[in-house]
């Protein structure tokens, strides 16, 4: 199991470590619950796609965990930010992010954010007819037009993007009105954006995506005598949690991609674009374990649960979209795994589980259980529920261990209440 685990994980004398740093000193220095990074796990996904796309300009989707260390980590590989909020943005340009290393996208844009785009100089994507009118009075001045090409991504249906009918992007027509009129108001328009959808494990929805968009630019050359120089691929690339889901290996999903877009303006005599990568989860997701400490055990005809001291306030993917997730008994891991174990939260739900089936040593209250692959969308998509304090997170390397984000108090919800 330890292939889901961040790169630097082990499991010496029966306790996992990660970047050098045993579970149980973790857990006693920080608390649980309390979410760990692996810095090399993270650079080296990081490497990984710089590799099988030299040349890409790499953003990292910051939602999959906005937080302004890993934003400096990542601008160290190489990396910018694609923000899709106010607040996103801010943790970028907190980092020390500016220009077009920042990409702002998002379906219902406020103009506080336009404004805030173009005062940083980023690229905005286009996502909606009317927006090219409110992005030019904001001041923005270069943009991408996000297309929707129908394509149905094997993925869960929360997370698909490009579909007929989707939310976000625009239909081919609509395209083509949107670049003509954000040209008509004075916008640079670079390019073209696409995201198919997200936790892809193989590139089948990247391809035929690319595909179409191939056909629309050439739609675009012949209509209105224009093709982009700039061609946003998006993210999307997946994160294996469990041992049952398929491998993501990320270098041959992004090679993938980079042939499609290739063979795809070529097929249409197009000048090769310049490729835009908004990876998100991949880079983060297989860094990050979760440590939750069990509190109590129940044994019941038919199920053990073991409740821990966190749940879907800190990692809601369970509830929202029937995530899986494993776990590894943290300090007992050298002890054989006879017992199954649903792991429940503490929260005020049912649902509020966030395994259903683990092979564990038989739990005990005390217990420290390591989640992994929880990384990406988990403490960034957190909430105070139950006014629940978020955890903290550290970075660790080396043996050595960073608050990255520190763990809020009732304190911090206190001071938000009248
Ligand atoms: C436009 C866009 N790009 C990139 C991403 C990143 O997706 P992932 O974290 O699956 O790589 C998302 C995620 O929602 C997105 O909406």
């Amino acid at each position: 199991m330890l292939e889901l685990f961040p790169e630097s994980a082990k499991v010496e004398r029966g306790e996992l470590e990660v970047g050098g740093l045993g579970a149980r000193e973790l857990a006693e220095r920080f608390g649980t619950p309390l979410y760990v990074f692996c810095e090399e796990t993270i650079r080296r996904r990081a490497r990984e796609v710089r590799e099988a796309a030299p040349g890409a300009q790499l953003v990292w989707a910051a939602k999959s965990f906005p937080n302004v260390a890993l934003l400096r980590l990542l601008a160290e590989e190489g990396y910018g930010a694609l923000v899709a909020s106010l607040g996103e943005l801010a943790f970028a340009r907190a980092a020390g992010l500016s220009g077009e290393q920042l990409v702002v996208h998002g379906n219902a844009k406020p103009d506080e954010q336009l404004r805030a785009a173009a005062e940083a100089g980023a690229l905005v994507v286009l996502d909606a007819e009317g927006e090219a009118a409110r992005a030019a009075s904001a001041g923005v001045r270069r943009v991408l037009v996000r297309a929707t090409l129908g394509v149905e991504a094997d993925t869960h249906e929360a997370v698909q993007t490009g579909h007929h009918g989707s939310k976000f992007g625009l239909p081919p027509d609509a395209v083509l009105r949107v670049i003509e009129e954000a040209r008509d108001l004075g916008l640079e328009v670079a390019g073209l954006h696409v995201h198919v959808g997200s936790q892809l494990s193989d590139t089948a929805s990247h391809e035929e995506t690319i595909a179409l968009l191939g056909q629309l630019v050439a739609r675009c050359r012949d209509e209105l005598g224009w093709a982009p120089e700039l061609l946003d691929a998006g993210g999307g690339f997946a994160v294996r949690h469990v041992l049952e889901e398929p491998e993501a290996p990320l270098g041959a999903l992004v090679r993938s991609v980079v042939g499609s877009v290739e063979r795809a303006f070529a097929e249409h005599g197009l000048r090769q674009p310049a490729l835009l990568l908004e990876p998100g989860r991949a880079l983060v997701g297989r860094a990050g374990v979760t440590l939750y400490r069990v509190r109590s055990v129940k044994r019941l005809d038919g199920v053990t649960w073991a409740a821990v001291d966190g749940g879907m306030s800190d990692n809601p993917r369970p509830a929202l979209y029937g995530a899986r997730y494993t776990a590894l008994s943290a300090a007992r891991a050298d002890e054989p795994a006879t017992e199954t174990v649903s792991v429940a939260g503490l929260h005020c739900e049912s649902g509020d589980v966030l395994i259903d089936d683990v092979a564990l040593p038989p739990p005990r209250a005390g217990d420290l259980l390591a989640v992994p692959a929880t990384g990406g969308y988990t403490l960034g998509m957190s909430s105070n529920y139950n006014a629940t304090p978020r955890p903290a997170a550290v970075l660790v390397r080396d043996g050595n261990a960073r608050v990255i984000r520190r763990r809020e108090t009732i304190d911090d919800l206190l001071a938000l209440e009248q």
